[in-house]
């Protein structure tokens, strides 16, 4: 058995930790909490196909508490009656709302979203599960993304659906953060959808990133898995469309390499150029190779994704593609509130050290975007998930805070908290959960007091 293995098996206990154990210190100006989505309950498949739990860190004066659920949706009914389920990588009866990739909050509203339509709200205080969040209007989807942008420029929500049908079409949409009220910015037709997980927004444009991963609606609709029914056309390219967030228009599509990636990291404009930065492999491996048995099996050497940048300039139709480290990178993140959108310095990330390569990501990273200096935490054996910085009050540099991980220890199978100093990627202290969390995916921290 690997030592990451814990970390894609079921958690079936849910607690209420008043105190976790603390090695090290918790800064005592952390005083809120961190919500983190992701799949606990496993049937094989594929690792995206993991039933929802809300895990739930709160902070007050250096005390660190812990609780968690499932979220009880009909896909959770379903699985646990026995009757079967279905989703990213298995195929049959589609649907359930698995909301199992993200958290969204909209005023008091905490929303756990995955990429088919339905948001699932819960409880922020005891994580039961409200249902299906209502949108009062008809914005026309089969697929969303799980990463809506909150939009620093203009204060919404940006977010975008597929629409499959006998033109298929991309819906891209405002919401209102305190209202939820949608609004429609502008649709493209398109022949050939692709699977975007994410996407980019600058301060005038929304860019979809096309990469060429096909979806074949026919084969979605005859049954067969999300993932089996995607096709890899590397001769397609990537595409990059350019959205005029203010007219709806579509004013540019530029051609990029081929290759795929879940992620968009930032992008933004700098003088008449849009840079849009993304995590991006080779090939669509990084679909198959997240099956579960694919991840626990012998061969190592997976292809990991690394951070490269397009540059679209005027009057180019190509996007010159650099890479911006020699290291691997997903999960990425930013200090989002105020760096979303706008030139950057730093990102960080989970990676996967070049020295011991793994399956898993088994580092935490920190490159510099305007020298490609890499700063990476690493301990054996140890599996950190996405890193979400905290800005320390008052800071006013954009690595001043702390980063926040969930981290499995894969040698005594049990989890916690990596509180770092964003700056260097040094240990602050850690925070142990008495049994293991699995890998998840996304979360948020709220200033908002839970404990
Ligand atoms: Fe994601």
């Amino acid at each position: 058995m690997k030592p990451f293995q814990m970390g894609l098996t079921t958690l079936e206990q849910e607690v209420n930790l008043e105190a976790l154990p603390v090695r090290g210190r918790i800064p005592s100006w952390l005083s809120g909490a961190l919500f983190r989505n992701g799949p606990a309950h496993f049937q094989g498949g594929h690792w995206f196909d993991g039933l929802a739990m809300i895990h739930k860190f709160s902070f007050k004066a250096g005390v660190v508490s812990y609780a968690n659920r499932f979220l009880r949706t009909e896909a959770y009914r379903r699985v646990m009656s026995g009757s079967g389920s279905s989703g990213f990588g298995t195929g049959g009866a589609r649907g359930g709302n698995n909301a199992n990739v993200s958290i969204l909050k909209i005023d008091h509203h905490f929303l756990a979203l995955t990429e088919s339509p339905g948001v699932v709200e819960f409880d922020p205080a005891d994580l039961s599960t409200k249902g299906l969040f209502p949108f009062d209007d008809e914005i026309p989807a089969h697929m969303t993304t799980a990463h809506p942008h909150l939009d620093i420029h203009t204060g919404q929500i940006i977010n975008f659906t597929v629409q499959f049908g006998k033109t298929n079409q991309y819906h891209v949409y405002t919401m209102d953060p305190v209202t939820a009220k949608r609004r429609l910015i502008g649709s493209v037709e398109t022949h050939e959808p692709t699977y975007m997980h994410s996407f980019a927004v600058t301060q005038r444009y929304v860019i979809l990133v096309e990469f060429p991963l096909l979806i074949q609606a026919a084969m979605l609709a005859g049954g067969h898995s999300f993932a089996d029914s995607l096709a890899w056309k590397a001769e397609r390219g990537t595409r990059l469309v350019v959205m005029n967030k203010a007219t709806g228009n579509v004013e540019r599509i530029v051609q990029g390499e081929a290759g795929f990636g879940y992620h968009v990291i930032n992008a933004f404009e700098k003088g008449s150029d849009i840079i849009v930065d993304v995590c991006m492999s080779g090939s669509a491996a990084a679909i198959t190779n997240l099956y579960i048995d694919q991840m626990t099996s012998e061969a190592e050497g997976q292809s990991h994704p690394k951070f490269k940048r397009f540059i679209l300039s005027p009057g180019q139709p190509d996007a010159r593609c650099e890479v911006l480290s020699p290291e691997t990178m997903e999960l990425p993140s930013i200090y989002y509130k105020q760096c979303n959108g706008r030139d950057y310095r730093y990102a960080y990330g989970i990676s996967t050290s070049s020295a011991r390569p793994e399956n898993v990501s088994n580092q935490l990273i920190k490159i510099d975007t305007a020298t490609g200096q890499a700063w990476i935490w690493h301990e054996e054996d140890n599996y950190p998930g996405e890193p979400v910085f905290v800005p320390t009050p008052g800071a006013i540099e954009e690595d001043g805070g702390v980063l926040l991980s969930v981290v499995l220890d894969g040698l005594q199978g049990k989890s916690y908290l990596l509180v770092l100093d964003a700056k260097n990627l040094e240990e602050i202290g850690r925070a142990e959960v008495p049994h293991h969390i699995p890998f998840g995916f996304h979360g948020i921290y709220t200033d908002e007091r839970m404990i």
